[in-house]
């Protein structure tokens, strides 16, 4: 059961007490669990492995059909489920004011972001079942956008922010179980999106 605790309730009117839905709770807390923490709130973030590469049978067949579709962009990004992703990037440095984007991680980003965020948020087209992402990256400190969508699930426990988005949206937000590179591509891409790209 996720009880806002007294307090913490958002100005939004959101409720507190007991009566929201439970949230999810089926992995441990993890290093974001305040009661776990004597580490920063928000690193390291938990290292999960890359998904395997095009060997899968499924993938071969999302590939095969992609080629068929005309070798459209689609159809050959669906020939490599990994988009190009580096290890590396987990361990980038995360933008700031002034840096150059990162276009490769950026391009990347944007793919990922198309499976796996549209379905709930837009760039610039308003609240779809979350918030609009268009200027998030104004409005939030990298790091915490990062730590949004790799640990939704301890974000709004935690956080006091995140906690106040869900009483607003009702609808918790959803892990992606994006590895560490992934989500860094992802950023990169919310801060093109906002900052233009150098
Ligand atoms: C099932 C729908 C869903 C999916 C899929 C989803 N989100 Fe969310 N997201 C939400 C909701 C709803 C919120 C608001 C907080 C809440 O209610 O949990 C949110 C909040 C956020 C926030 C904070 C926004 C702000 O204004 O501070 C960011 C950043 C974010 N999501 C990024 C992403 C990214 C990137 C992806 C894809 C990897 C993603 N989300 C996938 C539903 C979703």
């Amino acid at each position: 059961m996720f009880c806002a605790e007294p307090g913490t309730a958002p100005e939004s009117g959101g409720k507190m007490g007991c009566s929201r839905k439970a949230l999810p709770r089926s992995r441990p807390l993890s290093l974001y669990d305040p009661a776990a923490m004597s580490i920063p709130r928000w690193d390291p973030l938990p290292r999960r492995r890359a998904r395997p590469g095009p060997t899968r049978p499924l993938a071969r067949l999302r590939c095969l059909l992609g080629l068929a579709g005309a070798l459209t962009a689609t159809g050959a990004a669906a020939c490599d489920p990994n988009l190009g992703v580096e290890d590396s990037w987990a361990q980038a440095p995360l933008p700031e004011p002034g840096a150059l984007v990162d276009p490769q991680m950026a391009d990347v980003g944007a793919e990922l972001f198309r499976r796996n965020c549209v379905a709930c948020h837009s760039l610039g087209g308003g609240s779809v079942v979350g918030p609009d992402l268009a200027g998030v990256t104004f409005r939030r400190t990298p790091y915490w956008i990062r730590a949004m969508i790799a640990n939704p699930d301890s974000m709004l426990r935690a956080d006091s922010t995140a906690r106040a988005l869900l009483a607003t949206y009702q609808v918790p937000m959803l892990d992606r179980r994006l590895d560490a590179a992934r989500v860094r591509a992802i950023v990169e891409f919310l801060w093109r999106a906002d900052h233009g790209p150098a």
